[in-house]
């Protein structure tokens, strides 16, 4: 810069305030969402906005930093002592610090996290995670010093924020010597300010508009070429033409009563309808296997609703209908399951339940079946069998079986990361064991 400039020129004052702007909204956001219980439906998104803020910050950092090993900013007030001076420049300088080492502790936080939940950049860009951690044995006690270290750096520019304020106004209110009016935001610096705020502002938006339904489908059916968007599944009061059997009251909320339509209800029925079997759900479950950087883990649906009509000796008029809440599923990680209501995954906001009904259910052994149908997960609908063995004893029936299933068939977990098989293995196991009784 020339010699006797006063003011900061726009480039670094329209940097100065928009960062700040951001930091403090960032400290804000940061504090607010990790106090969110896990049960939060924001909660993701709200991670998903900070970390995409957060390097956005992180990018005008860079920037600025740049500026200013290019600009030599104005000069101190020659009546400034020494020592002020000192101070000024370590508290700028521990500032530029602060703003590149805290995303960057943000960013070693999330990739070391075993979760591996990808962060895209306002869901547009993904930014690859730091690859030290790989082959680390313990990567959640990585994770946690590493959140550590982020929250101590965050206050530590908290601590620096309340120091500059005093300063600059002490600057502008007491000695009056021009310093706070030399960083004062005017003209172009006012534009560029704005042209960061619309550029975060849109992307912001983007990123909470992307929820729309139909830009899901799109994204999803363009990975996966299998997969059938189908409509939604209708959920109807039944009506006397439907094949309607009671069932005992799932856990939480009940779910809605499932119709049978037209399709299957011309292969399942014949004019002798077959003995319906009520569901004991204490005594039932549904659960999923699965397998996340290299290691099992298990859970449960809690909440799933199952109409059963079963004759073994009429099998063309036995049906089986099955409806899951997807937000019931449980695997004893709250990170994991917040994870799979996301829109990635099972998207519970737009859909609420899975759904599976047979079309054909055949004999295999003396008391082994095999039961062919559809399975619905969100707008995708795949042919499966399901193969179980059963046991009648007078009123009383004893099921068990299951499915194995490759979760992207279904649209589940098709952001980029997630669909690197050895982090979240494509292939998933479903298997249930269902107790019942004779309910007509
Ligand atoms: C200058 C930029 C940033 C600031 C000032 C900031 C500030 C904060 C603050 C104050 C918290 C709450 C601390 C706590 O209570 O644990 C937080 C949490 C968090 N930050 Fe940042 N952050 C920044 C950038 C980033 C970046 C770039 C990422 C990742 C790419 C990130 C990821 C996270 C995560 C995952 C949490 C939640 C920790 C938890 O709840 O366990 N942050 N941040």
């Amino acid at each position: 810069m020339e010699l006797g400039q006063k003011r900061y020129r726009s480039v670094a004052v329209a940097l100065h305030w928009a960062i700040a702007i951001l930091i403090l909204s960032q400290i804000a956001g940061g504090l607010y969402m990790h106090n969110l219980p896990n049960s939060a439906a924001v909660k993701f998104d709200l991670y998903q906005l900070h970390k995409s803020f957060g390097l956005s910050i992180f990018g005008l950092t860079i920037i600025r930093l740049g500026w200013r090993l290019a600009h030599r900013p104005p000069a101190l007030p020659g009546a400034m002592p020494g020592w002020q001076k000192l101070i000024a420049r370590l508290t700028h300088w521990a500032f530029y610090a602060l703003m590149v080492l805290t995303p960057l502790a943000g960013l070693a936080m999330v990739s070391a996290s075993p979760l591996n939940v990808p962060t895209l950049w306002f869901g547009m860009v993904e930014i690859p995670h730091l690859p030290f951690f790989n082959g680390v044995a313990d990567r959640a006690a990585v994770e946690d010093v590493f959140q550590e270290v982020h929250e101590y750096l965050a206050f530590s520019i908290l601590f620096l924020f309340v120091l500059h304020v005093a300063a600059a106004l002490k600057h502008g209110f007491v000695n009056r010597d021009g310093v706070l009016r030399s960083m004062a935001p005017r003209g172009a610096a006012v534009i560029g300010m704005l042209a960061i705020a619309v550029v975060l502002g849109l992307s912001a938006l983007f990123y909470i508009q992307s929820d729309a339904p139909e830009g899901e489908i799109s994204r999803n059916a363009g990975h996966n070429q299998n997969a059938a968007p189908v409509a939604s599944p209708a959920k109807a009061e039944p009506d006397a033409a439907e094949t309607v059997v009671s069932v005992t009251e799932p856990v939480g909320e009940p779910l809605a009563v499932l119709e049978t339509d037209a399709s299957s209800a011309e292969t399942t029925s014949t004019a002798a309808p077959s003995p319906v079997w009520a569901v004991d759900y204490a005594a039932s479950t549904l659960r999923f296997i699965g397998e996340e950087s290299g290691e099992k883990f298990e859970g449960q649906f809690s909440d799933f609703a199952a109409q059963i009509g079963f004759d073994p000796n009429n099998l063309s008029a036995s049906s089986i209908s099955v409806e899951v809440r997807a937000a019931s599923a449980d695997s004893g990680n709250p990170f994991r399951d917040d994870t799979m209501k996301d829109r990635e995954w099972f998207d519970v906001k737009k859909h609420e339940s899975a759904q599976f009904r047979s079309s054909t259910i055949r004999k295999t052994g003396a008391n082994s079946y095999e039961a062919d149908g559809k399975l619905t997960i969100k707008d995708f609908s795949q042919d499966i069998t399901l193969a179980f063995t059963l046991d009648i004893d007078g009123d009383s029936a004893h099921a068990a079986g299951g499915a194995d299933l490759i979760r992207t068939d279904y649209g589940l977990g098709m952001g980029a990361s997630w669909l690197e098989s050895e982090k979240v293995a494509l292939a998933v196991r479903v298997e249930f064991e269902i107790n019942a009784v004779r309910a007509d």
